[in-house]
C-alpha cells in the first residue's frame, strides 16, 4: 500500500470531526489526493447502518451484537473505500477505526479485548493506521460540549465514557509510536497546527 492512513480517535465531544476536516482541507490545499471518511459509515450502505446504530430506538442492543455490527460496517468501509484509496496512493483521513471498537465495546461495554481483536481482524485484515490522532480530555468536559439530541451511544452514563477514555490510554501504552495524543481542550487552531506538523513529517 502506497497511501497514508490517518485515523482520528477520542470520546464523543473531543472535536475530532472538526480536526479531521481541517486536516483534510489543509492537505488538499497542499495538493495531496485526500479521502475524508468516517466510521461507522463512509459508503451509502454504511451510512444507512450508521443511522441504525446511532438511533436511540436501538437502546439496549446486546453488546456482542453491537460489536459485530460495528465490525460488519467496518468490513464494508475497508473493502469499498479505505483499501482502494490507499492502493491508489491517497491520504485517507478516517474519523474512528478499530480503536473505537476496542475502546467503546472493549473498555466501555467490557467485552473481551482478544475476541474484539479477532472480529476486527476479520473485518479489517492487517490494515493499521500509519498515524492515530487521539484527542484526550476528561469525559465530563467532552460530553458537556455535545449539542443536539444525544444519539444512542451519547446516552450512556459518565462512567461509561470514563472507561472508554481510560481504554484509549491503554491502547496508546501498547503501541505509543502509532499515536499522537493531544489535549482536546487546546485551542482548535493550535491542535490543527500540531496535527498538520505530525502528518507532514509522515508524508516526508
Ligand atoms: P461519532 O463518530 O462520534 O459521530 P458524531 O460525532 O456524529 O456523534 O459517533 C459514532 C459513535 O459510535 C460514537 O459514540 C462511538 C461509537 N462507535 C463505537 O462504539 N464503536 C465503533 O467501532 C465505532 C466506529 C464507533
Amino acid at each position: 500500500m502506497k497511501g497514508l492512513f490517518i485515523v482520528f480517535e477520542g470520546i464523543d465531544g473531543t472535536g475530532k470531526t472538526t480536526q479531521a476536516r481541517l486536516l483534510a482541507k489543509a492537505l488538499v490545499r497542499r495538493g495531496y489526493p485526500v479521502v475524508l471518511t468516517r466510521e461507522p459509515g463512509g459508503t451509502p450502505v454504511g451510512e444507512k447502518i450508521r443511522g441504525l446504530l446511532l438511533n436511540p430506538e436501538l437502546a439496549g442492543l446486546d453488546p456482542l451484537a453491537e460489536a459485530f455490527f460495528y465490525a460488519g460496517v467496518r468490513a464494508e468501509h475497508v473493502a469499498r473505500i479505505v483499501r482502494p484509496a490507499l492502493a491508489d496512493g491517497r491520504v485517507v483521513i478516517c474519523d474512528r477505526f478499530v480503536d473505537s471498537s476496542l475502546a467503546y465495546q472493549g473498555y466501555g461495554r467490557q467485552l473481551d479485548l482478544g475476541q474484539l481483536e479477532q472480529i476486527n481482524a476479520l473485518a479489517a485484515g492487517r490494515l493499521t493506521p500509519d498515524l492515530t490522532v487521539l484527542l484526550d480530555m476528561p469525559a465530563a468536559e467532552a460530553l458537556a460540549r455535545l449539542t443536539g439530541r444525544a444519539d444512542r451511544m451519547e446516552q450512556e452514563k459518565l462512567d461509561f465514557f470514563d472507561r472508554v477514555r481510560w481504554g484509549y490510554r491503554q491502547l496508546v501504552n501498547r503501541e505509543p509510536r502509532r499515536y499522537l495524543v493531544l489535549d482536546g481542550r487546546l485551542d482548535f487552531q493550535e491542535l490543527h497546527r500540531q496535527i498538520l506538523k505530525a502528518v507532514e513529517e509522515r508524508l516526508g
